[in-house]
């Protein structure tokens, strides 16, 4: 017995297969009692077969769950979700916040100070962070301070802000300079795995948050119009804020397969001409439709940040949604985690229907 002696009972977190002969584990014991990281890859014989092992470690139990920035979109919707699962929730707002939590959730209020997140960080298993700002170097670089605190009140797992386009590609921070913030924290996470984990939730478009934003990616719903650009038959993936949610709190259920890992996630993959479509038959209008290119709203949108006018930013991120940088359009590139958390596929013309009747 050893190291080793959990090959044969450990979840397995596989990049394709699962390589089930002897050899294979032979190999594996081999690298694990070589001291290699815990997700060290392999590269399995003469197949380029990348497996990543996870069987010298305990995965963390989580139960007790906080959420920071509870109030937010996706503070809400988690807190839903959380619920669901069964995990006991706790909400945290700034002192200054007018958020409103659930009664059933405990509400606390900090001023954000190391010595006040270290003592409410304590006795949790789990810390999501859910707040948000577009402006670089701005809220989203609070997240290191918070994970350093929840490190030292010996939380085990750490789920970052991030909830949109692939933050892991390259491309990335070229596109929306802000989303470095992201990219930061997420490395600084990926210093600290042998005290924490952490999984980041990449889930593309807000598709439910961006059609109630009169204009957002070049759609006006209540003026029943559209901009659409390069054609609009570029796919990629949108996701509801319930379906990030749920997306979070199955990837605590599942830390088997998602700690220390990107998942990627969505509601469905969509095309711009399938939404104004959708759109159309939920309100029985055909949309007033004017045309654009992606590469055209990325510049013009980044002529303006570069001003200092931030509200570029959302022409940015839509941009990036429509296709510049291929940062959102990952069932591609990554493969979706929907089937593997059980997280139900969503339907486009339902959603497109709720939204609509202002259900949503
Ligand atoms: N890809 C997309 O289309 C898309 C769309 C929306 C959001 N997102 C991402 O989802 C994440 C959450 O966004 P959201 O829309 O849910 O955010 P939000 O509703 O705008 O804000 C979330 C919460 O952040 C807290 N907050 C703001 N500034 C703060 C600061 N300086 N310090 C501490 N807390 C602060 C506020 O809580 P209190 O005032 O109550 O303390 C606020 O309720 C972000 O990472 C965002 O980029 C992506």
């Amino acid at each position: 017995m050893g190291i080793c002696s959990g090959l044969n009972s450990t979840p397995w977190s596989l990049g394709r297969s699962h390589p089930s002969n002897p050899d294979f584990k032979r190999r594996a014991c081999l690298h694990v009692t070589l001291g290699l990281s815990q997700q060290q890859k392999l590269r399995y014989s003469s197949h380029p077969v990348s497996v990543y092992i996870k069987t010298a470690m305990t995965l963390p139990a989580v139960k007790k769950v906080l959420v920071v920035g509870a109030s937010g979109n996706v503070g809400r919707s988690t807190i839903k979700a959380l619920l669901d699962e069964d995990f006991i929730v706790t909400a945290l707002t700034r002192e200054t916040s007018e958020g409103v939590i659930p009664e059933s959730v405990e509400h606390l209020k900090s001023d954000y100070s190391d010595e006040s997140l270290l003592q409410i960080f304590k006795g949790q298993d789990a810390i999501i962070c859910a707040i948000s700002s577009i402006i670089p170097g701005g809220a989203l670089t609070t997240q290191k301070a918070i994970a350093k605190a929840a490190i030292d009140a010996g939380v085990k797992v750490f789920v970052p802000s991030e909830y949109g386009v692939d933050t892991a590609n390259p491309n990335a921070s070229a596109i929306i300079p802000f989303l470095k913030d992201k990219i930061d924290v997420v490395k600084f996470l990926k210093t600290q795995e042998d005290k924490m984990s952490w999984v980041a939730v990449v889930s593309g478009s807000m598709f439910d948050w961006g059609l109630r934003i009169p204009g957002f990616g070049g759609i006006n719903v209540a003026a029943r119009t559209a901009t659409v650009f390069d054609g609009g038959d570029i796919p990629y993936e949108a996701t509801n804020l319930d379906q990030v949610g749920r997306a979070i709190a199955k990837s605590l259920k599942n830390l088997a397969i998602t700690q220390n890992q990107h998942v990627y996630i969505n509601s469905f993959t969509v095309t711009q001409n399938e939404v104004v479509e959708a759109l159309g038959r939920a309100t029985a209008v055909k949309f007033a439709l004017s045309q654009g290119t992606v590469d055209g709203l990325w510049e013009d949108s980044f002529a303006q940040v570069k001003a200092g006018m931030l509200g570029g930013t959302l022409g940015l991120i839509a941009a990036a949604i429509y296709g510049k940088g291929g940062l959102a359009h990952f069932s591609e590139t990554n493969g979706l985690w929907n089937e593997k958390l059980g997280l139900p596929q969503e339907d486009l013309a339902q959603c497109v229907e709720a939204v609509v009747a202002g259900q949503k």
